[in-house]
């Protein structure tokens, strides 16, 4: 009945698929540093601006791309072309500013430099089942990426960027009180336990990963002064066990990897915490009904074009895993848009 009231709407169907032009107007400023150089000056005319990223072009496409930005609520802006002055709004000073602890735009520019080409291979990956990315023939994605050190150093940056805002909303609403030690396994820069420490003093974390990763994590670990409390530890999760902690987290790690391999890793986590410890993973966790988290499903044809066999998952099959392996009862807590905390307690 209702359907029959609807009218047809071309609204989102335009908006998605135009979607990469939005995408590429707010990778572009990212590329160019817009962000960070208003964050230095406060305030910025277009003109100013103009000079400063030294664009050639009109005056016109100019006032469209910063005006474009504005509309998105990334710039704030008084006056009006010639007249106009730009600042940032609260969130792009926070994390899109490259000076700061807290950028995330290392993310961003992963997805302009190397995601964008790879997706535009998406159909290829759906017509034959293959990733598109470094590991395209079948080699393992971390070893091809971390065997050049450029694309490891953007990649860290990328993940980092990935889940500032989860960690610091992790540690921010996980009663850590019951706990002392945690072992963060990937943990990449060390984020992760780093966001954990700076909240909770009491708290003493690992950041455990592939030896390639401990150098950067060394030095991102030491700009927030935390080396008392946070250490890096290499291993390799397909030969070693992990160290024994309170408190297992993975941050997209399970998504990376298919289901065997998920249950090996709920196995490891499971045998390095006492009873009552508690396993943690902080990925986009797909609603049941694989009806409302867009940003989850679409991480999942992500791992598809970057892994081949990784995938994300609901909070029911994170249910059916842990039960399998042993824990005694779950949760969840949401965190930043389309991720949240799955929760085991053993
Ligand atoms: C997608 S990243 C996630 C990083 C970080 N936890 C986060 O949430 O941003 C996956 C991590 O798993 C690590 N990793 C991949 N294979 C591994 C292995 N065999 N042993 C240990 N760590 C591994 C990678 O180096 C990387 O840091």
């Amino acid at each position: 009945m209702e359907q029959q009231s609807q009218k047809p709407s071309s609204t989102s169907i335009m908006q998605v698929g135009t979607g990469f032009w939005a995408s590429k107007v707010l990778l572009g400023a990212v590329k160019f540093e817009l962000f960070t150089k208003i964050a230095e000056k406060k305030l910025m005319s277009a003109h100013e601006i103009k000079s400063s990223l030294k664009l050639n072009c009109t005056d016109r496409n100019l006032f469209d791309f910063l005006d474009t930005l504005t509309t998105f609520g990334f710039l704030e802006r008084e006056g009006l072309l010639d007249t106009a002055i730009y600042s940032n709004n609260i969130s792009t000073d926070f994390f899109l500013d490259k000076k700061k602890l807290t950028y995330i735009g290392g993310m961003l520019e992963m997805q302009n430099n190397r995601s964008y080409d790879i997706w535009s291979n998406f159909e290829e990956a759906l017509l034959t089942g293959r990733p598109q990315s470094e590991a395209k023939n079948g080699e393992n994605f971390f070893e091809t990426l971390y065997s050049d050190t450029v694309k490891l150093k953007e990649f860290m940056h990328y993940m980092s960027g990935l889940q500032m805002e989860n960690f610091i909303l992790l540690a921010q609403s996980f009663d850590f009180s019951k706990y002392k030690t945690l072992v963060d396994i990937g943990g990449s820069a060390g984020l992760l336990s780093l966001m954990v420490a700076k909240n909770h003093s009491h708290m003493s974390c690992i950041s455990w990963d592939l030896p390639p990763v401990a150098l950067i994590a060394n030095e991102v670990i030491e700009s927030h002064q935390l080396q008392d409390r946070v250490k890096t530890c290499c291993g390799d999760f397909f030969k070693d066990e992990f160290p024994k902690a309170d408190i297992v987290t993975m941050g997209n790690v399970l998504h990376d990897w298919d289901e065997k391999t998920k249950l090996m890793l709920f196995k490891k986590a499971y045998d390095a915490l006492p009873d009552g410890g508690v396993f943690i993973a902080i990925e986009n966790v797909i609603d049941d009904e694989r009806k409302m988290n867009a940003g989850g499903l679409l991480m999942s044809l992500n791992m598809l074009v970057q892994t081949g066999t990784g995938f994300d998952y609901t909070f029911a099959d994170f249910n059916i895993w842990s039960e399998k392996i042993g824990f005694k009862s779950t949760s969840i807590i949401p965190l930043s848009g389309p991720t949240s905390a799955a929760i085991a307690f053993k």
